[in-house]
Parts: C-alpha cells; structure tokens; sequence
C-alpha cells in the first residue's frame, strides 16, 4: 500500500516535467545538433530550413512585409471567426449586427475595429512587399513562378477586402459595392454577365450580400490559404530568399584542369584491374564559360534557425499584433447610417484600393475600368519572363536594374497618384475639389 501510495507521488510530483517532455521531445538545444534537432522535430519549424542566411534576417532587406502580410492574413481570419458568432449575412439584420456589436457584445468594438483595420493593412503591406520583392531583383529564376503566385496572392487579398466591405450593410458598403461592380460591367462580352454572376441580380440586393458573404468567409481564405502555403513551399524549394551571391556573372572563360587517380592496367583495349598496379593519372583540360553558381560560404553567411529566425518571426508578430490592437483602440471602424437605395451620397466611391481605376474610369469607361488594368496585370505577371537577365538580385536599388526599377517605381507611382486624387481631390458629381 506504501509502496503504491510512493509511485503515486512520484508520479504526481513528475507530472509537469512528463506532460512538458511528452509534448517537446528535445531538451532546449545548446549545441548545433540540438538546434538542427529542434527544426526537424517541431511541427510548426519543420517547414523552415535548419540554417536561414544571414541577409534574410536583416530588418532593412526584406522590412518582416512577407511575415507581417501573413500574419495579417492569421489576425483576420481569428477575428474574423469570432465575427461570424454575431453576424448574419441578411439584408434586413446585418446593419443591426454591427450596432449590437458596438455596443452590447464583449470587446466587439475592438473586434470589429480589428478586422477592418488589419484589412486595410493588408491591402497595402502585401503591395508593398511585391514592391521590396521587385526592386530587390528576387522574382529572377529561380523564383519566377513563386512570382506569379504573389500575383494571384494580391488579386485574392483586393477580393477579399472587397467582398468584406458590403456586409456592414451601410451606405458605405453598399455604394462602393454598387460603383465596383459596375466597373466589372465595363468588360467587353463578358461584363454584364460576370456582373450579374457576383450580385445574383440586377443590383446589389439580399443576392449580393449572400454571394458575397460566402465569397468572403469561405471561398476566398481557403483559396488564399492553399497559395500562401504554395508561397512558403516554394520559399523552401527555390532555396530561401535571393542572395546577391548566388550567381556570379563571370564572362570571361577560365581554364578547368581536373585529375583522376585510378588503379587500372589496361591491356590489349581491355580494362583489366589489379591489386598492385600503380595509380594511373588521366588529366582533363577544357575551357568554361561563365555564369557561375557559387556554393561556399555556408558556414559564415548563414545562421541556425532555431533561435534566431524564431526569435524574429517572433518580434514581427508582435509589432503586427500590437500595432493593430493600438490602432483599433484609437480609431473605430466607420459605419454610416443604414443602406437607403433612394440616396446615393455624391460622389458614390470605390474602396480606396479601387479608387485609382474609379478615376481612371472617368476618362473612359472601358480602358480605365477593363483596358488599363488587365494589361497592367498581364506586364505584372509576365515580368520575371521579360526580364530575363541575373544582374543585381538580392540588392536594393541595384545599378544593373536602374531601368527595371525606374519603369516599375512610375508605373506604381501613377497608380498611387491617381488613388490620390480620387480619395481626396473628388467631389460631387466627380468634379475637382481641394481638400485644403
Ligand atoms: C498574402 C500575400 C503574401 C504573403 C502572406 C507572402 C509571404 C511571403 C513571405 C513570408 C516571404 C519571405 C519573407 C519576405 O520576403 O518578407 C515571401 C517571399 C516572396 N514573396 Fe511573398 N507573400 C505574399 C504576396 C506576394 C506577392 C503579391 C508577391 C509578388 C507579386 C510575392 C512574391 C514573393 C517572392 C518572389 C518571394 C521570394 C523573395 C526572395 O527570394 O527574396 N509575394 N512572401
């Protein structure tokens, strides 16, 4: 009974240190097995490499956008769960949902304010990382499909946002809503369709809510979900982000001479071997032209991943997190009064992502609205297939790319531009007006 009663403590005073070693079966890792250990066994490390380079942990080359866009991506899709407790997708309840959580749900102000605020930052840190992705030079091979993965990335996450926006169901959503679609409608043949496929009707109505209700809570996160794990899985693949060393461009031609040893008397045209025989010396010469991979330099370019690019996915996560909290808590997410079909506000605006081709629209309907922007999504997806040469990857701004860059900084630059002018210099019926 003793002897029972002794194993019973035991067993109860160890239960902590077996829970904790059932779950992590390594001990923290000193040395660099341990730590390479600590990479293959772990679940959520072992998509990472053992050792990561030194560049890529650097702040000022890849600015944590890549993480901070997914770790967006993970905010929004919690907050976003917790939502749909409250949420329903009708037309003649969903505006009294978003009152409700104002004021009588549990910290749902600060949910709300969360998703909408993480939506917004979405939009713009994932163009801002295609930007540092661009300008660094790392969509050339062989990165150039993980390129055309991003682009898809970026439509996903504008559709997102976009089937997101009318389920508060206020005169904001519903005329943004209103004048997007009826950018869709400017397609040649297949506008008008394409238009009635999104809204189930003839307008934005219970039809459309629905539709985009779906679109947005399951649809679109789980098509986002399966690209961004192809994303990372290409990460891995084409051998962790660009470095400027991984090729060197060598013109010139240099003089290879490489020696073989072998223990083999040849007799007669037969290859007879024997014990004894001297080590013959065959000798090889021959002329090499450059590019040339380089494959040195491991040890000093690179770093265990486990800690270091844990600790800073860790710190990224963190300022996401926080700075999306501080954000929520300052600011509320706007809602207007509830939908009124009868009054429009003048002007009607896109979300501010589509405001830029809201104002190329009203140049001409279908350039601005169908023209402009499909070729411009075309250029964006073909670029690592027009661009072809391997100088100045893994580089900020570098000389080589001086032309790449430029014609890609003007073509973000107009769009930004022109987002501009029709978020604040556009007033009733689209005419000029200074904000000042
Ligand atoms: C949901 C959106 C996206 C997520 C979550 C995401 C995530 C990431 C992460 C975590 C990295 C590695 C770290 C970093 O570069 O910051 C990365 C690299 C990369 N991303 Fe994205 N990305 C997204 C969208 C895009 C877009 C829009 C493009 C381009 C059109 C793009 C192209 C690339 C490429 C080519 C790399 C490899 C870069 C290199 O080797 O230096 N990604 N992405």
């Amino acid at each position: 009974m003793t002897k029972e009663k002794n194993s019973m403590v035991k067993a109860l005073a160890g239960l902590p240190k077996n829970v904790w070693k059932s779950v992590f079966r390594n001990p923290l890792p000193s040395s660099d097995r341990g730590r390479a250990s600590t990479s293959f066994t772990n679940f959520f490390l072992h998509i990472q490499p053992v050792r990561v380079s030194k560049q890529a942990l650097r702040p000022s080359y890849t600015m944590g956008l890549g993480l901070i866009s997914f770790f967006l991506f993970v905010i929004l899709t919690v907050t976003g769960v917790l939502l749909m407790f409250y949420y329903v997708p009708s037309t003649t309840q969903a505006y009294d949902r978003m009152l409700d959580l104002r004021s009588s749900v549990a910290f749902g102000i600060i949910l709300r304010n969360m998703h909408r605020w993480a939506a917004h930052a979405m939009v713009a840190v994932v163009f801002l990382h295609m930007c540092r992705v661009f300008l660094t030079g790392s969509y050339k091979p062989p990165r150039e499909f993980n390129w055309v993965i991003g682009v898809i990335l970026f439509i996903l996450t504008l559709f997102s946002s976009f089937t997101g926006y009318l389920l508060p169901w206020d005169q904001l959503a519903f005329w943004a809503i209103t004048v997007g679609t009826s950018i869709a409608g400017y397609a040649p043949l297949v506008g008008k369709s394409l238009k009635f496929l999104l809204l189930g009707d003839a307008t934005v109505g219970q039809e459309a809510l629905l539709r985009f209700y779906v679109l947005h809570v399951v649809v679109l996160p789980a098509v986002l979900t399966i690209f961004v794990a192809i994303h990372f899985w290409r990460i891995r693949k084409d051998g962790g982000l660009a470095k400027p060393e991984e090729v060197v461009p060598v013109k010139a031609q240099v003089a290879v001479t490489v020696q073989i040893e072998q223990p083999v008397a040849v007799a007669s045209g037969a290859a007879v071997a024997t014990a004894d025989a001297a080590p013959r010396r065959f000798t090889i010469q021959g002329l090499v032209r450059g590019p040339f991979v380089k494959v040195g330099k491991l040890e000093e370019d690179t770093v265990f991943s486990w800690p270091n690019l844990l600790i800073a996915e860790m710190v990224v996560l963190l300022i996401t997190v926080i700075g999306v909290m501080v954000v929520s808590i300052l600011f509320n997410a706007p809602l207007e009064h509830p939908v009124n079909v009868m009054h429009p506000p003048n002007p009607a605006k896109a979300p501010w992502y589509f405001l830029g081709l809201q104002e190329q629209v009203s140049y001409s309907a279908f350039w601005g609205g169908v023209g402009v922007p499909a070729l411009e999504l075309l250029l964006l997806f073909l670029v690592p297939y027009i661009d072809r040469s391997n100088a100045g990857v893994g580089r900020w701004f570098a000389r080589e790319r001086v032309w790449a860059n430029t014609l890609f900084l003007t073509f973000v630059l107009i769009n930004v531009v022109l987002i501009v002018i029709g978020t604040f210099f556009r007033g009733a019926n689209w005419s000029f007006v200074s904000p000042f």
